[in-house]
C-alpha cells in the first residue's frame, strides 16, 4: 500500500507498533510526537518530527510539505487514575489539541482520520460483552474526553465530510514478536509490565486495586487484546476509508475478560516466577467489568485477531520486558 500517512503520537505504545505495521505495508510515514509520554528509541522507521498537535503553524508546514491520504492519531494521555487528579490536562491534551488538530486538515482538506478511542467511554456496564450501541456514560476524565472527540467528529463528517474512523480500544498489552518495541510508560501503571516488574524481583509486590468489586474473584475484569491485533485493525480501517468507506465507530477486545488474579496467575505460568500479590484499596474510576464484543468489525471489515489467548500475549510482553532489562 503506497499511501502517505501522518502517525500523531507515534512515539508511544500503540503508536510505534502502527508505524511499525504501516512501514511493512509499504506506507510512507510522518511521526509528529511532542514526546510527553512517548520515547523516540520506539520510533525505528519513518521520518520522525517533534512538535505538538496543538501547533497550528507547525500543522501547517506539515501538511504542506506532504500530502497526507490520512491522519491516525494516538497522542493522548491515557491513565484513567490520573486523570480523575488532574481532569483539566486531559481536556487540554486529548480534547483541545485534537481540536487543533482537526482544524490543520480541514484547513489543508485532509479528510481522513483514524482516532484510538477507549472502552472508557461505556463507563459501567449495563450489558456485557459490550457492544458499539450500548449507552456511553464514561465514569472518568480521561473516557469524557475520548467520548467528546467522537462527538466532535460526527459534527466534522457533518460539517466538512471528514470521515473517521474510531477504535475503541479495551486494554492495549503485549509487544511485537521482535521485542524490539513494547509498552514504555514512565512511570508504569499498566498491569501486566507492573505484574512482570513484580515477577522479575524489580518491585517487591504488585497491588491488586480492589478486591470487593462483584465479580467472581473480587477483582475487576478486562479485556486484553494484543497491541499487533489492533495495529492491524487499523489498517483495515484505513483502507475502507481510503476506498470510500463512511464513518464508523468499532470496539476492539478480544471477548474474553480476565480478573486481575487471573491475570497475575496467568503472568506466573509464563514467567515460572511466583509474584507477590498485596491487597490495596479501589482505584478512583474503574469500572467492575470491561469485556467488548468486537463482532461488528470482524463482519464488516474483516478483522482477525491473531493472539487468541493472554498468555501468548504475556509472553510478548514478558520477551520485551527481558530484552529491555538486557540493554539497560
Ligand atoms: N491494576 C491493579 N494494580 C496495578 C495496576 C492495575 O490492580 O498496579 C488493576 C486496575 O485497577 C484495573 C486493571 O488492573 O482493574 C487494569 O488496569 P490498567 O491500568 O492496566 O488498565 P485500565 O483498565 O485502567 O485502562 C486501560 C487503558 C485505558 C483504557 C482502558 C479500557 O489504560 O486507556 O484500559 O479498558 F481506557
Amino acid at each position: 500500500m503506497n499511501k502517505k500517512i501522518l502517525v500523531v503520537g507515534g512515539a508511544g505504545y500503540i503508536g510505534a507498533h502502527m508505524v511499525r505495521q504501516l512501514a511493512i505495508a509499504g506506507c510512507d510515514v510522518v511521526v509528529l510526537d511532542s514526546l510527553p509520554t512517548g520515547s523516540r528509541k520506539l520510533v525505528q522507521v519513518g521520518e520522525f518530527i517533534q512538535g505538538s498537535l496543538g501547533d497550528p503553524s507547525l500543522l501547517d508546514r506539515l501538511f504542506a510539505e506532504h500530502a497526507f491520504d490520512a491522519v491516525m492519531h494516538f497522542a493522548a494521555f491515557s491513565q484513567v487514575g490520573e486523570s480523575m487528579h488532574q481532569p483539566l490536562a486531559y481536556y487540554r491534551n486529548n480534547l483541545a489539541e485534537t481540536v487543533a488538530l482537526l482544524d490543520g486538515m480541514v484547513r489543508h482538506d485532509v479528510k481522513r482520520f483514524i482516532f484510538s478511542s477507549t472502552a472508557a467511554v461505556y463507563g459501567e456496564p449495563v450489558a456485557t460483552p459490550i457492544t458499539e450501541d450500548h449507552s456511553c456514560a464514561p465514569t472518568n476524565p480521561y473516557g469524557n474526553t475520548k467520548l467528546a472527540v467522537e462527538r466532535m467528529l460526527a459534527d466534522c463528517d457533518e460539517a466538512y465530510g471528514l470521515k473517521y474512523t474510531a477504535l475503541r480500544y479495551f486494554n492495549a498489552a503485549g509487544a511485537d514478536e521482535s521485542a524490539e518495541i513494547g509498552e514504555l510508560h514512565d512511570p508504569e501503571t499498566h498491569l501486566i509490565p507492573i505484574v512482570l516488574k513484580a515477577a522479575d524481583g524489580l518491585i517487591d509486590h504488585i497491588q491488586v486495586f480492589g478486591t470487593d468489586y462483584p465479580t467472581p474473584d473480587g477483582t475487576c475484569i478486562r479485556d486484553y487484546v494484543h497491541v499487533n491485533d489492533l495495529a492491524q485493525a487499523h489498517m483495515l480501517a484505513l483502507d475502507a476509508l481510503l476506498e470510500g468507506g463512511e464513518s464508523s465507530i468499532y470496539n476492539l477486545g478480544s471477548s474474553n475478560g480476565y480478573s486481575v488474579r487471573e491475570v497475575i496467575a496467568k503472568a506466573e505460568r509464563v514467567t515460572g516466577k511466583k509474584i507477590p500479590v498485596v491487597e490495596a484499596p479501589r482505584r478512583p474510576g474503574d469500572p467492575a467489568i470491561l469485556v467488548a464484543s468486537s463482532e461488528k468489525i470482524q463482519r464488516e471489515l474483516g478483522w482477525a485477531p491473531a493472539y487468541d489467548n493472554l498468555e501468548k500475549i504475556i509472553q510478548t510482553a514478558w520477551n520485551w520486558h527481558l530484552k529491555q532489562k538486557m540493554n539497560e
